[in-house]
């Protein structure tokens, strides 16, 4: 089996079907171009049939993006199919992704029909949708809730119809990492034909457990991760792209994983979308947050300046940082502060460490958060004490 996965990125479907507002043509091909450069193997730029916007923008996404299979949305209906076909058929690669749900929750509840009338569709959409391409995922939607026995005989179904990749989501973001990976060891275990496909994973995060939900199937054998940037999406999110990219990188040894992710790419990424999208990240969020790479404690700062991997288990430059972060706090000890000074053009001669340090810590013990110019103050009221 391949030690590579595929990064299918959601950003442009389910992340941006998420938000108040949606992006305008020209903001969804800037984000599609940097997720272009950032290097997903796949994007999914939108659901074609749900507005002539959206259609136009899949159309326009799909002409210009070349590095990346360009992919659309359909439900498993004919009128679906052929909007997701006509918009996409400009691009050099494209995939067609249709869906139907799988779980009886949806099947007696939403769809109103039987398991075998699910598998009928399921089979008719994906033998509808080869007309257009050799490249078909389909997915069974609400799969983390959906009969074990069942899930195997629709992936088996479709896979005979002619879908390359089956995608199992779960929906509501209800599983548990031991859970969701035992479906997927199910379905490799089980399935005569599954060698034929590739399993992907699509998880939302209701329950914070996108992530873990995700790695659990990739080691399990799933070999492609539909996630977003930031992790946007319905309700609580999808899994976040730069958690999955990073912990395939940063872990590579551990899981023999790899991914074609350009990692250098992430932070610039991250802050496209968080704008265009008008969606702040969390300061404490995993890899993209402003305080990923801050360290606060006396000690941590002390570590960092001797050895950086004491208290950082990647560097900030693999994410595209320049460099981390010492805040300037009370719990700051002297060695933060003489190297900040060193690192503003002043060198250890020029002042009192000892002085400027208790001035500092009365500063800090007040304000808090220390900055440059509340520095250089201090140094300079040191000085003007000398030369009085
Ligand atoms: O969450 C989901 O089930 C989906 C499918 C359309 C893949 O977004
Ligand atoms: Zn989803």
């Amino acid at each position: 089996m391949t030690n590579q996965v595929k990064i299918f990125d959601t950003t442009l479907r389910d992340g941006e079907q998420a938000l108040l507002a949606s992006l305008s043509a020209k903001e969804k091909l800037q984000i599609a171009l940097a997720l272009e450069r950032l290097g997903v193997d796949i994007m999914e730029a939108g659901f074609p049939v749900s507005s002539p916007g959206d259609f136009n923008s899949v159309q326009m996404i799909a002409r210009e993006v070349k590095n990346s299979i360009v992919c659309g949305l359909a439900r498993a209906v004919e009128a679906d199919i052929d909007a997701c076909g006509n918009a996409l058929k400009v691009a050099d690669q494209f995939r067609i992704h249709t869906f139907l749900a799988t779980s009886d929750i949806h099947i007696e509840h939403k769809l109103r029909k039987t398991r075998d009338q699910v598998i009928d569709m399921a089979v008719g959409a994906i033998k509808y949708a080869r007309r257009y391409t050799d490249d078909v995922e389909f997915s069974c939607e609400d799969a983390g809730r959906t009969d074990i026995d069942y899930l195997c005989r629709v992936v088996e179904a479709a896979i005979n119809a002619g879908a390359n990749t089956i995608n199992i989501p779960d929906t509501v973001g209800y599983t548990i990492p031991t859970e969701f990976g035992n479906i997927v060891t199910n379905l490799m275990n089980r399935v005569p034909n599954i060698d034929k496909a590739t399993i992907s994973v699509h998880c939302h995060n209701d329950l914070g457990l996108a992530v873990a939900n995700s790695l659990a199937a990739v080691e399990q054998g799933a070999r492609q991760v539909e996630c977003t940037m930031n992790g946007i999406g319905e309700r609580a999110g999808n899994t976040s792209l730069e958690e999955i990219a990073m912990i395939l990188q940063t872990r590579e040894s551990l899981l023999g994983l790899k991914s074609n992710i350009n990692s250098t790419e992430i932070h610039r990424t991250s802050k496209l979308v968080s704008q265009l999208c008008n969606m702040p990240v969390q300061s404490n969020k995993a890899i993209v947050g402003t305080n990923a790479f801050s360290h606060s404690s006396g000690i941590h700062q002390d570590g960092v300046l001797k050895a950086q991997n004491t208290y950082e288990i990647m560097t900030p430059e693999s994410v595209g940082i320049n460099k981390n972060n010492l805040n300037m706090t009370s719990r700051s000890g002297r060695h933060v502060i003489k190297h900040r000074l060193e690192e503003l053009g002043y060198k250890p001669e020029d002042y009192d460490l000892e002085a400027v340090y208790a001035a500092f810590l009365e500063l800090a013990d007040k304000k808090g958060q220390v900055y440059d110019y509340d520095l250089e103050a201090l140094l300079f009221f040191d000085q003007q004490k000398h030369d009085s």
